[in-house]
């Protein structure tokens, strides 16, 4: 019997994963932490995240399959909570992801995921420790083709705080807990899901979006981009979590050269899926020029409001990303037996069909861009 604390099962790739795992309806107890008042509200909190990928009766019903544990995985070494003593399995997927939060982001991800790991010290029959991280810890002056064991490097040239926080908690893992069965799973740029679209999430397939409709990269359209469906993530980190034996302790989650992107592949597929703008003419522009993505910006989108703003800001940081030209190795996970994954042309039609406009699919990621407000931590002492 398999019994696994998942945690950031209300975010994005957590719900895919649980999604994923409970469809399976195998005998396997999730135990999922969750930020809430009370063992319902986190209930509902997960059965709201599931049912981007269900409908809500199913949903509700999955919710039903798994214990809520309210709690904030920060403090999970204060919580001795004896249903998270008898645990096989830890999905640990809960990260501030919000780029700019400095402080409160490296709080959370780095010494949050070290206070889980000092709690699993305390779990005897724990034979994996998924943590995932991010295959971005690369930096900016990486090689076109990433490698797993290039990094973390100390000398990586990070765009954002989030990614200092993810590489640092990869080092303080490997460092502090030898003696945990850890294994680090880094996905790419996880963007909709390869059969319902934008619908389970919208996250980042509005920075796409708008290159098309700014009509403007900052790099060749040669460049890779690499991109995989949140169902492939989930499906593969749900293999990760489980195969009994793996060859490596640290796997990217990646599109890798057969599955990743290029961005003159991504303007096709614009064109086939939407015939009525005819072929697509793209600029090629200098990051540094910022004067010319501003101008392009407010003549397609405006520049009225802070939202529109925000989103200028936001779309001058992924294009830096964009510009990167990188491709994340998978060898690793295909020799390990897991499927290719799709690449997101073969699945932008199916995003596009199921999106509204660009600017409410940004909103709907706006916590990425904001400044963190404090944390209002909930009391660990918990009601069955
Ligand atoms: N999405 C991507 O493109 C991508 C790419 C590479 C790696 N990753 C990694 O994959 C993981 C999941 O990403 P995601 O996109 O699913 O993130 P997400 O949608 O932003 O969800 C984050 C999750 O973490 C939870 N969380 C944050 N702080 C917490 C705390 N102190 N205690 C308990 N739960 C907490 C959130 O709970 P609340 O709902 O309570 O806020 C939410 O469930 C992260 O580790 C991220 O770094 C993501």
């Amino acid at each position: 019997m398999q019994r696994i604390p998942l945690t950031g099962a209300t975010g994005l790739i957590g719900g895919a994963v649980l999604h994923h795992a409970l469809d399976r309806d195998d005998a396997t107890e999730w135990v999922c932490l969750v930020r809430c008042g009370s063992v319902e509200q986190g209930r509902q909190r997960v059965a709201a995240r599931l049912s981007r990928f269900t409908d809500p009766f199913t949903a509700q019903r999955l919710a039903r399959k798994v214990e809520i544990v309210p709690g904030d995985f920060t403090r999970a070494d204060l919580d001795m909570d004896p249903r998270l003593d008898g645990v096989t399995h830890i999905l640990h997927l809960a990260a501030d992801t919000s780029w700019w939060g400095d402080e409160r982001v490296y709080r959370t991800n780095h010494d949050g995921t070290l206070a889980l790991a000092r709690r699993a010290r305390a779990m005897p029959g724990l034979e994996r420790f998924l943590h995932v991280g991010t295959a971005m810890i690369c930096g900016a002056d990486a090689p076109h083709i990433v490698e797993e064991d290039a990094y973390p490097h100390p000398d990586a040239k990070h765009l954002v705080a989030y990614t200092v926080s993810k590489a640092a908690t990869e080092t303080s893992l490997a460092e502090s807990f030898p003696d945990l069965p850890i294994v680090v799973a880094r996905p790419s740029i996880v963007v909709g899901h390869s059969t319902l679209g934008a619908a389970p999430s919208s996250s980042i397939l509005w920075v796409v979006r708008a290159a098309d409709r700014l009509r403007m990269l900052p790099c060749d359209p040669d460049s890779a981009v690499d991109i995989v469906p949140a169902d492939w993530v989930a499906a593969t980190l749900y293999g990760l979590l489980l195969k009994p034996e793996l060859k490596h302790r640290l796997y990217h989650v990646s599109g890798g050269a057969a599955g990743s992107t290029r961005w003159g592949d991504l303007i096709r597929a614009f064109e086939a899926a939407d015939p009525s703008d005819g072929d697509r003419a793209f600029t090629r522009f200098d990051l540094a020029d910022r004067a010319a993505l501003r101008t392009r910006f407010a003549e397609v989108f405006g520049l009225d409001g802070s939202l529109k703003q925000v989103m200028l800001r936001a779309t001058r940081a992924y294009f830096a990303f964009c510009a990167l030209d990188l491709t994340f190795a998978n060898d690793r996970l295909l020799d390990e037996g897991f499927a290719q994954s799709p690449s997101l042309p073969m699945y932008l039609a199916t995003c596009l069909a199921s999106s509204g406009e660009i600017l409410d699919q940004f909103a709907d990621d706006l916590e990425m861009f904001a400044t963190p407000a404090p944390i209002v931590c909930q009391p660990l002492t918990v009601s069955a």
